[in-house]
């Protein structure tokens, strides 16, 4: 572990503040580290281990791909990938996807598909305040929180952010000038933060009645982690563009974004373009990834574990340091009364104890663990966080 540890400070750039565990494989929601201890995953790799670990049908697909192909450019035709783009389409509202590696990609992509539908008078989109949608430099001026803008200004203008469930403050915002909305129905990076249901019908309606394209950012929240395949499912509305990421490749990085085909057919060939987006390797492991999400009535489980754990955290409310628990599905946070060292510190107990944790927003504990998660891990977690918590 310390020769780890001595390595990566000495050769890999510190952009991550890391914790001191280095992991060696995984078998369901145990990971295990390079020392043998296991933990339950409670964080799945920041939502994008949906199934957990060593997944057969996902190893089925390496083993079978690997003997083929890796790699092929976009400019042939990709089985693979036209696979994949007819499962997305047909388990979702959307017509058209493009593929590409990253959440940051597909939402780089949502913006340059809106900027083109817009057209050069229409050119401002609206993000949320709390939002996160990426690092590069579009998606960083997307991101309404200034904490990751600070060093890197200046921003790429035609970015207006608003309030978070404010309809009062959309209405101001949506102007002529606007040709895109953008929003995580539940803000994951943002310390989980769900949006009203009705504030979401009704900015939709706002955005049909004024042309502006509603994009949601299922980055997070898709794949099954709230209880629906995507989170808009619950909202009974349908987005212009989704994208997607994180769960979306088992594992592999497999980012993409989606439109209605009115929306999608603004790109012309040439417009938009990525050298691995939609390679064979990815596409065979995701598809096979999303085959057994879907097959397997997981999903469906969701809603009665997420309901059931967050029962269990919000007993936990007893304790003056609980401020709120929130969330859907297995996309949970408790907000707690504490800075950002003892948080962290409050993580790495919870790792001696053998549970994964996460932390989102400036003082929230982050629940995303694989959708997988025994009622008999929630429930052994929920008794480390009591005795932890009634010691404070
Ligand atoms: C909602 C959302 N959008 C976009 C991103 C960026 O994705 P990536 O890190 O794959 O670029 C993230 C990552 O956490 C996210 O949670």
């Amino acid at each position: 572990m310390e020769n780890v540890i001595e390595k990566t400070e000495r050769y890999v750039m510190h952009t991550y503040r890391r914790f001191p565990v280095c992991f060696d494989h995984g078998e369901g929601c145990y990971i295990y580290d390079i020392n043998g201890k296991r933990y339950v995953d409670f964080l799945g790799g920041i939502a994008v281990n949906a199934l957990g670990y060593h997944v057969k049908p996902v190893i089925e697909a390496v083993d079978e791909q690997k003997e083929k192909l890796f790699h092929v450019s976009n400019l042939y035709y990709i089985k693979e990938q036209a696979e994949l783009a007819e499962l997305l389409v047909k388990n979702s509202c959307l017509d058209k996807v493009f593929f590409c590696n990253s959440g940051a990609e597909a939402n780089e992509a949502a913006v340059k598909l809106a900027r083109v539908y817009g057209g050069e008078k229409r050119d401002n989109i609206i993000t949320m305040e709390g939002s996160f949608h990426g690092r590069t430099m579009f998606t960083l001026a997307a991101t309404a929180q200034e904490k990751y803008h600070k060093g890197f200004y200046p921003l790429p203008p035609g970015f207006v952010h608003i309030p978070f469930n404010d309809i009062v403050a959309a209405d101001r915002a949506m102007d002529d000038s606007v040709c895109a909305l953008f929003i995580e129905l539940v803000q994951g990076e943002g310390g989980i933060n769900v949006a009203d249901c009705s504030y979401v019908k009704k900015l939709k309606k706002m955005c049909e009645e004024r042309d502006v394209l509603f994009c949601v950012d299922e980055i997070q929240s898709g794949m099954g982690r709230t209880g629906r395949l995507f989170s808009y499912e619950w909202y009974e509305i349908e987005p212009d563009i989704m994208t997607l990421a994180k769960a979306l490749g088992g594992g592999l990085p497999v980012g993409a974004m989606l439109a209605k085909e009115r929306v999608a057919q603004c790109f012309k060939p040439g417009m938009h373009a990525t050298t691995f987006g939609g390679n064979p390797f990815c596409m065979k492991v995701a598809k096979a990834h999303l085959d057994f999400l879907l097959s397997s009535h997981i999903i469906d489980e969701v809603p009665k574990k997420g309901d059931y754990f967050k029962r269990g955290l919000q007993k936990l409310k007893r304790f003056s340091v609980v401020k709120d628990i929130r969330g859907m599905g297995l996309m949970l946070g408790m907000e707690l009364n504490l800075d950002s060292d003892s948080l962290r510190n409050f993580v790495l107990r919870a790792m001696d104890a053998g549970f994964l944790l996460g932390i989102a927003g400036e003082n929230v504990i982050r629940f995303e663990p694989p959708l997988i998660i025994d009622y008999k891990n929630i429930d052994e977690l929920l008794l480390f966080l009591e005795k932890e918590l009634a010691k404070m």
